[in-house]
Parts: structure tokens; C-alpha cells; sequence
């Protein structure tokens, strides 16, 4: 009786050390290093980077790699791994667009022992997901949203501020994270009065996020989107202060939306957050038009999905450093999470030149 009490209580320890220190989980049979990759789509500049980045690291540790990219098309992302499948891929990397559409698909890959492994994005309410690596998604949006409340110094404010608030695309797992990671910082003074918002909307928790979603992360559904609320709820002069924007591709949108309702850099213009570090909108840093971007160094989150492989191509145990935060619906997937920072105007060269993120022609220095 007491060994098995010894027992149940060192599992049960070693479960919660599990819990929030970096471990290693799975690990089993070596296997071949055969690599299917399928990004979202080549319209959003980061995924090229991504994708040809992991590519390139594959390639050189002499793996056989397919990479595809599926133009948002859900469809067309489940015939491409379908076909990795049919090609021999015994490891699928997969930044979904639809994360909550693979299950079919990857009951077909678990049939095969083929390992899976969620790039970026979570995919949901499916067993069939091993492992998950991505950036600290929720401090995405809780840097956005502290960011604001610091420069509008919301605590002392004496006087209501306008503000927009949108969120991303309502089929990515990670835009509610990054709405909640803002909103939890900047409801509080939406509900206290502190920020307006005159178009009114304006969530009431974080579960109606996808009410403010732009569908695809696309710019031009931004800009019209702003051009409707401007046209609508900003007329007597009144003027937007601030823009809460989860990513680069929809600021760029609502910067021009401003520009082509009059705002000028210096005078009028808002506060617009962003992420991604997309070289339009470092150019738009430069130029004030927007205030920062969340960077993700997506090199780092391609050296962490190249250990994983090789983990699991050596039949080792896999490295994660968050087993509690991402439950897809039927299991905790093991993570690994990578710090997300702030970049503005006065950091761009530090932090994007000086690192080799970007170079200095790509952004006009
Ligand atoms: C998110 C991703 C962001 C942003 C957005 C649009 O899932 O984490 O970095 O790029 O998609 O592609």
C-alpha cells in the first residue's frame, strides 16, 4: 500500500513539474527525414520567410522536403497534405488557415505513424497533433495593448480618448489569443470611459473577438473597414486617437484609410499598433504612420520546428517549454513558445538591421 502511494504521488509530481518547465514529451522510433510543409499563403509576407527558411535548413541537413503554400484556400491546404501523405512525408509541419479543418486529413496521417507538428498556428479538435511551436501569442496582444495604455497614458487621462479596436482573421486560432492578450489590458477603460469607441465596436469580453475579425488577415478588407467607420462615426472633426491593429497587413490597410480621409503624420495622425516587422510597415514606422510592431523573429520558430524534426528523426524525446496553455479541444498539445518584442522607430536598427531580420535597403536606410 504505501510503494503504491509513492508511486501515485511521483507521477502526479512529475505530471505537474511537467506542467510550466521547458521538458521533453514523446520521443519513440527513429525515422526517416521526409518533410511536408504547408504555409497558409505567399500574400502575407512572413510566410514566405517561414516556409523557405525551414526549406533551406532541411535541405542542408540533407531531408527530402515538400513545401506548398495554399492561397488561404482550405481546400486546397487538405489536397497538399494529402498528397505529402501519398508522397512518403513521415513528418507534416503545418501552419493551418483553417485550424479546426484538418481532422479527416490527419486521421489519414496518423494511420501512417506520420508525426505532426503545428507551425504557428494551433490546430484544433483533432488527437492527431504531436507537437506545437509558436511565439507567446497572448503577450503578442498584451504588448499591443500595454503599449497603448502607456502612450496614452490611460491612468492619468483626463479627457475620453477615441479608439478602434480590430481583431484578425476569425478562422485563426492565434487572433483570439492576441485579442485577449490587448483587451485584457484595454477593456477596463473602455468600460471606465477612459477610451470611446465611436463606431461602437467595441467587444464586451474576449469571446465576442470575432465580432471585430478581418477575415483572411487581408489589408484592403481593413481599409474598408476603416473607411467605413471614419465615414460613419467620425464626422464634426472628430478624430480617431488610436487604433488597436493585431498585425502589419491590416495597419497597412487602416494607414491608407487615414491617408485618404486626411490625416496627416505629426498633426493628427494615431497611435497604430502592429506585428510581424513586414517591410511596408517598417517603412511605416520610419515614416510615423505606425507606432510599433510586435516582431517575431520567425528564423528563431524555424530553428525550433528543425530540433523538433530532428528529435523526432532520432527517435528522441522532443524539447517543450509549455505543456498547460494550448488545449485543442481534445488534448494539451506539448509547445514550444518563443518570446515576441516590441520594435519602434528608434529599435528598427538595432533589432531588425543589426540582427540580419532585414536589411537597410528593404526599408529605405
Ligand atoms: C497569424 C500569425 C501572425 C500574422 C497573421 C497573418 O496567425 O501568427 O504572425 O502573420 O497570422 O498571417
Amino acid at each position: 500500500m504505501t510503494r503504491l502511494v509513492a508511486v501515485a504521488t511521483a507521477s502526479l509530481l512529475a505530471f505537474s513539474l511537467g506542467a510550466c518547465t521547458s521538458g521533453t514529451t514523446g520521443g519513440g522510433a527513429a525515422t526517416a527525414c521526409n518533410v511536408g510543409i504547408t504555409m497558409p499563403t505567399r500574400s502575407l509576407e512572413r510566410w514566405i520567410n517561414d516556409g523557405e527558411q525551414l526549406q533551406s535548413k532541411l535541405k542542408a541537413a540533407g531531408c527530402t522536403v515538400d513545401l506548398q503554400y495554399a492561397d488561404n484556400k482550405v481546400d486546397q491546404q487538405i489536397s497538399q497534405i494529402q498528397n505529402q501523405i501519398a508522397g512518403g512525408a513521415k513528418i507534416l509541419v503545418i501552419a493551418s488557415i483553417d485550424g479546426t479543418a484538418l481532422g479527416p486529413v490527419l486521421a489519414e496521417a496518423a494511420k501512417q505513424s506520420i508525426k505532426v507538428i503545428a507551425y504557428d498556428r494551433l490546430i484544433n479538435g483533432s488527437p492527431n497533433v504531436d507537437y506545437y511551436a509558436t511565439f507567446d501569442n497572448y503577450k503578442v496582444g498584451n504588448l499591443q495593448g500595454t503599449f497603448l495604455k502607456e502612450q496614452l497614458k490611460l491612468d492619468s487621462a483626463t479627457t475620453p480618448i477615441n479608439f478602434e479596436p480590430f481583431a484578425g482573421s476569425p478562422d485563426d486560432n492565434n487572433a483570439k489569443f492576441f485579442f485577449s492578450g490587448a483587451w485584457d489590458v484595454l477593456l477596463p477603460y473602455v468600460t471606465k470611459g477612459t477610451l470611446v469607441v465611436p463606431s461602437g465596436k467595441a467587444p464586451k469580453s474576449n469571446d465576442e473577438w470575432t465580432t471585430i475579425g478581418i477575415q483572411g488577415w487581408a489589408s484592403d478588407k481593413s481599409q474598408a473597414e476603416m473607411d467605413n467607420r471614419l465615414s460613419s462615426f467620425y464626422s464634426g472633426g472628430k478624430k480617431v486617437q488610436a487604433v488597436l491593429s493585431p498585425n502589419d497587413s491590416l495597419a497597412i490597410g487602416i494607414e491608407a484609410s487615414l491617408k485618404s480621409a486626411g490625416y496627416k503624420v505629426g498633426s493628427d495622425w494615431p497611435l497604430i499598433t502592429g506585428q510581424d516587422g513586414d517591410k511596408a510597415n517598417v517603412k511605416a514606422i520610419l515614416a510615423g504612420e505606425q507606432s510599433m510592431t510586435v516582431w517575431k523573429d520567425t528564423r528563431k520558430l524555424g530553428d525550433r520546428v528543425f530540433t523538433m524534426i530532428q528529435q523526432i528523426v532520432k527517435g528522441e524525446k522532443v524539447e517543450v517549454n509549455d505543456e498547460k496553455s494550448y488545449n485543442n479541444g481534445v488534448k494539451v498539445v506539448p509547445s514550444y513558445l518563443i518570446e515576441p518584442e516590441v520594435v519602434t522607430k528608434d529599435l528598427v536598427q538595432s533589432k531588425l538591421i543589426d540582427s540580419g531580420f532585414l536589411k537597410a535597403s528593404d526599408v529605405g536606410l
